[in-house]
């Protein structure tokens, strides 16, 4: 290993996937009591992908990765590193393992990262700290979630808001550095506003039945979430981490040229973007058609603007990520076509 080489860190490129089975806010009101008014016009979501039965979070997270490399033009073997950031993994051990068969990288090495609707914003730091290093060349950055499988769907209050994707970012070793700055919080204090947590019955602990058969009574409840703290958190949390990593490198916010939230609620992005006085028309948003992907919203939302030719080269793109943990965090990236 190269110690403290500090080399720059490139976004070589981009991919997602979101599964095929579209659930519209009509579909949810014959199911439950909730109407498409009431649910576009406080979240701005109209729909949302569910993963099928037959289908893994690997298969979708495959086919972002899949993208990702064909537009880099890099095979699976020419990984060093696969990250990646989900909590609804295969595997309670970690899906990243799964995720490198799937793609043939034999060469990288892999692990997951959990942290919800950060997970992404945090993979991408840590994978950036591992080019700087000179520890790796070429790195996959995978936030993939399927929430779908975790929500209650008789709970109105949380089901509406979660969709299933996963998008995927290469990181690749180079002489320029387009992470300009990057900045990570945690606040334990307040992670009961939004979990899914584990319960485990009594009659299951070791000191209770040690030398008897294990009975598995270990699993999770529904994801719970108080809507009005999180979304307080969100509005007031983010910006000031934004003017953090704006402050690091002494530029201001008319230099920014994308705002990249995390895609949790409509009115949190337009909040967000009052408060730092960012006019709409930089506000990246496709939540409408996906909701809340956790992990996967940030890289699908840059994937499809790059794809759809809207974001050029030296354009300044801030994406922040924030939920459960409570967590949150900024990247300052700058978007660098090296011919
Ligand atoms: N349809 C119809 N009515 C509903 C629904 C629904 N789907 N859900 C709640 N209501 C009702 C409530 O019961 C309540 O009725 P009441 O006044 O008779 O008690 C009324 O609507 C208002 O409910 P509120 O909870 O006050 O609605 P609010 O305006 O706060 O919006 C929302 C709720 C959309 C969840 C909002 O709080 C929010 O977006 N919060 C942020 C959530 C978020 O971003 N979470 C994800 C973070 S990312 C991660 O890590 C997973």
């Amino acid at each position: 290993m190269k110690a403290l080489a500090h080399y720059g860190t490139h976004i070589l490129s981009t991919g997602s996937s979101v599964p095929s089975i579209c659930v519209t806010n009509h579909m949810l009101s014959d199911t439950i009591d909730t109407s498409d008014e009431w649910i576009s016009s406080r979240t701005g979501i109209t729909e949302r992908r569910i993963l099928p039965s037959n289908q893994s979070i690997i298969d979708i997270a495959t086919e972002a990765s899949v993208e990702a490399l064909n537009k880099g033009f890099l095979k699976a073997y020419d990984l060093d590193l696969i990250l990646f950031a989900t909590s609804t993994p295969n595997d309670l051990f970690g899906s990243a393992s799964q995720l490198q068969t799937s793609l043939g990288a034999t060469q990288a090495a892999s692990f997951d990262i959990t942290a919800a609707c950060s997970g992404f914003v945090i993979a991408l730091t840590v994978g950036h700290q591992f080019i700087q290093t000179g520890m790796y060349r070429n790195i996959l950055v995978v936030g993939a979630d399927t929430l779908s499988q975790w929500v209650d769907w008789s709970d109105r209050t949380t089901c509406i808001l979660f969709g299933d994707g996963a998008g995927a970012v290469i990181l690749q070793r180079s002489s320029t550095n387009d992470i300009l700055s990057f900045k990570l919080n945690t606040n334990g204090s307040e992670s009961h506003q939004l979990r899914i947590s584990c319960h485990t019955s009594v009659k299951n602990h070791a000191t209770q039945e040690i030398l008897y058969p294990q009975k598995l009574q270990h699993g999770y409840q529904y994801l719970t979430m108080n809507g009005k703290e999180v979304y307080k958190f969100a509005v007031s949390a983010v910006p000031a981490s934004i003017v953090k990593c704006l402050n690091q490198i002494n530029i201001d916010t008319d230099k920014i040229t994308w705002l990249l939230l995390h895609q949790a609620n409509q009115r949190i992005l337009e909040t967000v973007a009052d408060k730092l006085k960012i006019t709409d028309d930089k506000v990246i948003s496709n939540i409408k058609f996906y909701g809340n992907t956790s992990a996967a919203s940030i890289p699908i939302a840059l994937n499809e603007t790059f794809n759809s030719g809207h974001i050029c080269n030296g354009d300044i793109i801030a994406i922040s990520g924030f939920g459960a943990g409570l967590t949150w965090g900024t990247i300052l990236m700058k978007w660098n076509i090296i011919q």
